[in-house]
């Protein structure tokens, strides 16, 4: 799998904004943030505990995002629109043999970006990255109310496989 895609527009013919998709680095951090707290105004009950205060909402965060990086820094990417980061995925991997498994631990495109497809690049870019690494399969937990992010799962093959709280957990045979 190439660590970049490069070029097509999102939606063929429409125009929109050149889009590559690349491994991202530490400096990506501070755009990466910024995005996931614009991605998540109106989804505030899955981006954040309910009595965090704005400060603690900053920094569980940038710790939860810097985790997510460390974890498996390769499986974390950025997708940059005209030369700008307006979307990631981050991506973990574990197991062994048949058993071997990949989960989107988050994925976020600026609201300003939104709804072009860029969703569906990353989704894809992810589902490639975790073939690479020789899983069968992969999951997701996405709150049971972002009815948005569930359609999109539905569409492109993720089956409800649980429920724990107020999450969904999502599958895909890859
Ligand atoms: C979930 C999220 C990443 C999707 O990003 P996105 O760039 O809007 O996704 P896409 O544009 O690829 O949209 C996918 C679907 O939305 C719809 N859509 C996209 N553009 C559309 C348009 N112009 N008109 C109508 N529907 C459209 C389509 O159903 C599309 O499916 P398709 O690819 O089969 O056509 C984004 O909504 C987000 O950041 N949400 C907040 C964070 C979040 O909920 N993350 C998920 C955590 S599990």
């Amino acid at each position: 799998m190439p660590a970049e895609s490069e070029g097509a527009n999102a939606r063929e013919g429409t125009g929109g904004p050149r889009t590559s998709i690349r491994p991202a680095t530490p400096g990506d951090f501070p755009a990466i943030e910024r995005i996931y707290h614009r991605a998540y105004r109106g989804l505030e009950p899955y981006a954040y505990e309910s009595h965090w205060t704005p400060e603690e909402r900053e920094k569980y965060t940038r710790e939860y995002l810097s985790w997510a990086y460390e974890e498996e820094p390769e499986g974390f990417f950025v997708l940059e629109a005209d030369g700008e980061v307006v979307g990631f995925v981050s991506v973990h991997t574990w197991g062994e043999g048949r058993a071997r498994r990949a989960e989107i631990i988050e994925i976020a495109v600026d609201p300003d970006y939104q709804r072009h497809g860029l969703g569906r690049l990353l989704l894809d870019h992810a589902e490639q990255y975790a073939k690479s690494k020789g899983c069968a399969k992969i999951q997701l937990w996405v709150g049971s109310g972002n009815r948005r992010a569930l359609e999109i799962y539905k569409k492109r093959g993720y089956r409800e496989d649980s429920r724990y709280e107020r999450w969904t957990k999502m599958l895909k045979d890859l």
